[in-house]
């Protein structure tokens, strides 16, 4: 196995890790997986091999028997106001955030022969989810229920299904689009939440919202890397993959602070808040 920088033949390939954290299908193997893969990559005890075979196709990620996955349309909206509504938010933050541990590590996996600061973000962004994942579920232990109590959607993992193919489409449209949408309804959350007084859960959202411009931020720079590397326009081919695979319609309004701050221009935004 030839392989980048300090790392030795010995030692395990980040694409075996990564799919080791993948398939681990329970809450605390993937958690526990996630931060001990993070650690001993960024002590440089992992290898890049840069002869890796193809990635191989990964239906469904492991993930526990519960939550049952059903479609959008049929996931009941409760309100804050009961201690049932808070614990069901909590658990659709939860299980968004468990979503995004699979989809970073998915990035690392799918995507080979990148330079090393590519896995070295999307490593790190790995290790943020499952840390936002764990201050959740514990959040919403504190209302009595666990992570597969209520019922959950799969779209995260869709979009990942249909982005294997291209990391300039996965970058536009994992981070650029479903990571970057948390920016744009974060801030609704927090005035919600503590409108009811839920200091707590403020206190986690905050953390949220600043670690996600981050993980935005590193899609953007990625996403243009792409771009330069096949000599393609940055806004035009966003705008394409967007009417591609988005619908061509994102919701406003957005959170423009946030987004400048993740790397989307002037140009792009004006694109975004004129309805592309
Ligand atoms: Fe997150
Ligand atoms: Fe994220």
């Amino acid at each position: 196995m030839t392989t980048v920088g300090a790392a030795d033949a010995a030692m395990p390939s980040l694409f075996e890790a990564a799919a080791y954290c993948l398939a681990a299908d329970t809450p605390d193997t993937k958690v526990a997986a996630t931060a001990a893969v993070a650690a001993a990559f960024q002590r440089n005890e992992v290898a890049i091999p840069e002869d890796a075979p193809p990635p191989e196709p990964i239906g469904m990620p492991g993930r526990p028997p519960r939550p049952r996955l059903v479609h959008p349309r049929d996931l009941p909206h409760r309100g804050l106001g009961s201690s049932e509504g808070m614990a069901a938010f909590l658990h659709a933050i939860a299980h968004i955030e468990f979503n995004a541990i699979d989809l970073a590590w998915d990035a690392v996996y799918r995507f080979r022969g990148l330079p090393r600061q590519y896995y070295a973000d999307w490593v790190g962004v790995a290790a943020d989810e499952a840390r936002h994942f764990t201050l959740l579920r514990t959040r919403l232990r504190e209302f009595g229920h666990d992570y597969g109590y209520f019922e959950a959607h799969n779209g995260l993992w869709e979009m990942a299904q249909k982005t294997a193919h291209d990391g300039l489409a996965r970058m536009a449209l994992v981070p650029r689009v479903l990571e970057a949408r948390g920016l744009d309804v974060t801030p609704g959350m927090i005035a919600k939440l503590r409108q009811h007084g839920d200091e707590a859960t403020v206190g986690i959202l905050e953390v949220i919202l600043r670690e996600e411009v981050a993980h935005v931020a590193a899609g953007s720079r990625w996403y243009r890397w792409f771009c330069e590397r096949e000599g393609v326009d940055p806004r035009a081919r966003f705008r394409e993959l967007l009417a591609e695979y988005a619908g061509g319609v994102l919701r406003g309004p957005f959170n423009i602070p946030a987004r400048t701050a993740a790397g989307f221009d002037s140009d792009e935004l004006a694109i975004l808040e004129a309805g592309l």
